[in-house]
């Protein structure tokens, strides 16, 4: 398998964590991102354990100029960005008529602004090596919208608009655009929903359980395979048949 440089932002995170160890065990040079260094640095020895090497690079996705300096980080230690995964979120959960300006603004940003500001400073590069692979991941609430999340839900629609363009736009140039549309995946994220409301939650999957991170990550890494390459600006849900939209 060739081996490439990829970026997983937010990748100390749950879904992210799975998606980095993926793609580190299939051979690729893994770079992430953080804004809390003891907490990364933590992070990365734990990985290293396991025997994942991970590059952390300081960089809030929300800052169009750290983004840039994330890329160039990363190009000079690890080499020029060729998969990307446009991973790191938040939510901000409040009914519409109680969101403040704050709420939506922070949960854009962090979910959907943030895949220009990563995604800008590498699309060059791909494109004039005629190899890319791009990867959003955004979630069911995207396609079914959420109750007390317009904030979340506008944001992770919104990243599968960018993908579809993207893909189209790139699509001579060997660079793939896909989104992952994750349902309710057992990560500190969903963990901090009341219990009540998580076994709610539950009770709709007709899997009959939240999903693993692992489940994500397998889907993010078929994606970015050498193989992937006549897949672009697909949407794949994956959520245990929580949500079956076309
Ligand atoms: N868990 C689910 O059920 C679920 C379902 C559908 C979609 N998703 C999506 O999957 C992605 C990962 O979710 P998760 O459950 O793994 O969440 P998580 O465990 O909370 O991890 C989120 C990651 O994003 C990083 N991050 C947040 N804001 C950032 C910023 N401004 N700049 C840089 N990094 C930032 C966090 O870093 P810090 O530690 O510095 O905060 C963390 O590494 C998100 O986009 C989420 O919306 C999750």
């Amino acid at each position: 398998m060739t081996q490439r440089t990829a970026l997983v932002t937010g990748g100390t995170g749950g879904i992210g964590s799975a998606i980095v160890r993926y793609l580190a065990k299939q051979g690729h040079r893994v770079a992430t991102n953080y804004r809390d260094e003891a907490k990364a640095h933590a992070w990365r020895d734990a990985m290293k354990n396991d025997g994942i090497d991970v590059l952390l690079v300081s960089g809030d996705v929300s800052n169009p100029v750290a983004c840039e300096t994330m890329a160039e980080a990363i190009a000079s230690k690890l080499g020029p960005v060729e998969i990307l995964v446009n991973n790191a979120g938040i939510t901000r959960d409040t009914t519409f008529h109680k969101m403040t300006y704050e709420q939506w603004t922070e949960v854009v940003n962090t979910n959907l602004n943030a895949c220009f500001n990563v995604t800008r400073p590498v699309i060059d590069g791909m494109r004039n090596r005629r190899w890319g692979r791009i990867v959003q991941i955004s979630s069911i609430n995207g396609q079914k919208g959420q109750y007390g999340q317009a904030n979340y839900a506008a944001a992770k629609a919104g990243m599968h608009g960018f993908t579809i363009s993207l893909a189209q736009e790139n699509a001579r140039f060997g660079i793939t655009v896909n989104t992952v549309s994750p349902g309710y995946v057992a990560t500190d994220m969903v963990m901090a929903v009341p219990e009540e409301v998580r076994e709610k939650i539950v009770a709709q999957i007709p899997v009959g359980r939240l999903g693993k991170p692992e489940e994500i990550a397998h889907a993010v890494a078929f994606f970015t395979g050498e193989d992937s390459c006549w897949i672009t600006g697909a949407n794949l849900a994956i959520n245990g048949g929580h949500y079956m939209g076309w």
